[in-house]
């Protein structure tokens, strides 16, 4: 992988957007590799939880590749835009916890993998934004459709239309983000919560991630139904039978790591 680097250690594994020199703007060739890098992780037994984060002190991810895009036609920004909103897809349903660990930038497209992961930790230097509108074009790799939900109507269009960068403490203000920690403790908060996450149930948190993804794409009464078929498959895990066991013998739950 040229511009992506990965480090994996006690089932988490850390992967960097490492084009420090362009702020880690993602060319296609560099989406192409993160999707590769993500497919490996998901079928990777000892790995748990994803941590994705930039290379350097200055960017996350500061958008689609623009020197790339200047001589797109329609025909190629539509393949493109799909490209992106594949990436974004494969990250949003991963079916191991992504956490985005956002420690500079995070534009455009760089906003818009944020938002595919499944939580956000920000350094406060990190600053927010959808500035497509300020080329000329839109969103393309999502933000339209996850930044309302995430949001809210009236700040996605504040943020899309305006095309303003938002400060990591506004990011939190409006939902977009968990926490905002110094720049020291980012990775060390991202830890934190993945350390979490990985003591539970690991069918569990598949499982809860599955419902909470689809469910967001159904009528409530639809994912209520849902939720109710994946309430019943964990019934059917190893998972359930230690949880509830550890549970009446007052004790630590030993779950197997999948
Ligand atoms: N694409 C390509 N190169 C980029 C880039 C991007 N998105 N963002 C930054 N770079 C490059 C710059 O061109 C520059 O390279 P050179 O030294 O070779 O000129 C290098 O990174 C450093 O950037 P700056 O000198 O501009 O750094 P700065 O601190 O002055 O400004 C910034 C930082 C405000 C983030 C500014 O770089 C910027 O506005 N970047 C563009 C952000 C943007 O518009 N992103 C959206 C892209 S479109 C998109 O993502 C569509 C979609 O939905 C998929």
């Amino acid at each position: 992988m040229a511009n992506i680097l990965t480090e994996s250690k006690d089932r988490i594994t850390v992967v960097a957007v490492n084009r420090p020199e362009a702020l880690n703007a993602l060319n296609g060739d560099t989406v192409n590799e993160l999707k590769d890098v993500f497919r490996t992780i998901r079928d990777d037994e000892k790995s748990g939880v994803v941590i994705l984060t930039g290379s350097g002190d200055k960017a996350f991810i500061a958008g689609a590749d623009i020197k790339e895009m200047t001589s797109a036609s329609p025909t190629e920004a539509i393949a493109s835009a799909r490209r992106g909103q594949d990436l974004t897809n494969l990250i949003q349903d991963f079916p191991k916890v992504v956490i985005a660990a956002v420690n500079g930038f995070a534009l455009g497209g760089g906003c818009e993998v944020a938002m595919a992961c499944h939580m956000r930790v920000a350094s406060s230097s990190a600053m927010f934004g959808q500035p497509e509108v300020n080329l000329g074009i839109i969103p393309g790799w999502g933000g339209t459709q996850r930044l309302p939900r995430l949001v809210g109507k009236g700040r996605a269009v504040e943020m899309i239309a305006g095309g303003e960068m938002v400060s990591a403490d506004r990011a939190f203000e409006m939902g977009l983000v968990n926490y905002v920690t110094s720049p020291e403790k980012l990775m060390e908060k991202c830890h934190e919560l993945a350390q979490s996450i990985l003591k539970r149930g690991p069918d569990a948190v598949r499982l809860s991630l599955e419902a909470v993804n689809r469910g967001m794409e159904m009528t409530q009464e639809l994912g209520l139904q849902y939720e109710a078929n994946l309430f019943g498959i964990a019934f059917s895990t190893e998972d359930r039978i230690e949880g509830t066991k550890a549970f009446v013998e007052k004790r630590k739950p030993n779950f197997k790591e999948k």
